[in-house]
């Protein structure tokens, strides 16, 4: 089979077109042959070296798909720890999901970033209707899904971070009440922020949280990893900090990972919740994919079409 293979760390010259074997299903594994893989950061972190959960080179990056069960042709999406950028990808069964209500031409960018906005708004943060929610890098794959997510599960407002005016058009575009540039002042005290581009952002953003608030820290996209203050800072501001993985929560705790998942994934099945889909490239595409994403010139999710 066609495969996009990572041949050695490094950035996206490293990936290279590849026949490959097709891989065989593990024990509670199922094969999925692949529609379309999505492109995350997290892509660019494993070929890099730096993403804990990514095996040594040779490997095949992509972490979420959508494609048909090789047995049986249901159409499904399904979540992966490595292997997605390729024609047939095995996964483990609790983490492939029906696809009915779904376009798989999109869907291969909806489960990661509609699970981890949900995950890090319902669960981290245990949002309530009516809060205010900021978020950072807000029109990128996971921004964007967490304006909608936030919209879906009751958000009172919504505020939006992002780099550029058009980056804050299209935040607002996908449901923000509001969109600021990193150095504009946030206008108005907010009880949750989900923060993934890193400091200093984030040591500004945190003097907008007001007491009982939340910051979930999911990334760092801007290469500079947050940094937490003491405690006695946090109880003076009477804000919590909650650094979240799903990778790693997934790999920690399958079975409960399945579980929370459930009604993330209902928000998708409902159309609820509709990650934008900013750039489909080709898998041969692969490298331009991730040069693209790196360099801060997309919006919404980046696909490769298998
Ligand atoms: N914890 C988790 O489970 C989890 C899961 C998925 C993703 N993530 C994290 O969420 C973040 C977003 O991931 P994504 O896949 O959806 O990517 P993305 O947001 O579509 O793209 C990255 C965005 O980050 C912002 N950014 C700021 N400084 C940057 C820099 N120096 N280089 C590149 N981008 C920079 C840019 O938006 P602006 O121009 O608006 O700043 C850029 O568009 C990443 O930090 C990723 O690691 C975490």
């Amino acid at each position: 089979m066609r495969a996009v293979v990572a041949t050695r760390l490094g950035g996206p010259e490293v990936l290279e077109l590849r026949d490959v074997p097709e891989p065989k299903a593990g024990p509670d594994q199922v094969l999925v042959r692949v529609r379309r893989a999505g492109v995350n950061f997290a892509d660019l972190s494993s070929t890099r070296g730096t993403y804990a959960q990514a095996p040594p080179p040779p490997f095949i990056p992509g972490l979420e798909v959508s494609g048909q069960e090789v047995a049986g042709e249901r159409a499904v999406i399904a979540l992966v720890p490595t292997g997605g950028y390729a024609e047939v990808v095995a996964a483990d069964r609790r983490f492939v999901w029906d696809a009915e209500g779904l376009d798989l031409d999109l869907a291969g960018g909806y489960p990661l970033v509609a699970l981890t906005a949900f995950h890090a708004l319902a669960e981290a943060a245990r949002m309530r209707r009516g809060e205010t929610v900021l978020v950072t890098a807000a029109a990128g794959g996971v921004g964007s899904a967490t304006i909608q997510v936030a919209r879906a599960l009751g958000a009172g407002r919504v505020i939006a971070v992002a780099g550029s005016e058009k980056k804050r058009r299209f935040a607002i575009e996908q449901g923000a009440d509001l969109a600021i540039a990193y150095d504009d002042p946030v206008p108005e005290p907010v009880d949750v922020v989900v923060e993934m581009v890193g400091q200093p952002v984030f040591e500004r953003l945190l003097d907008s949280v007001r007491p009982l608030g939340r910051a979930v820290l999911i990334g760092w996209a801007g290469g500079e990893i947050q940094e937490i203050p003491g405690v006695l800072d946090l109880r003076a501001r009477g804000v919590g900090v909650f650094p979240f993985s799903l990778g790693a929560y997934r790999s920690k705790s399958p079975d409960a990972f399945a579980r929370t998942a459930a009604p993330g994934l209902e928000l998708l099945r409902k159309g609820l919740v509709r990650p934008p889909i900013g750039l489909v490239l080709p898998l041969e595409q692969a490298a331009e994919a991730h040069r693209l994403l790196g360099s801060r010139e997309t919006m919404g999710k980046v696909l490769l079409a298998v």
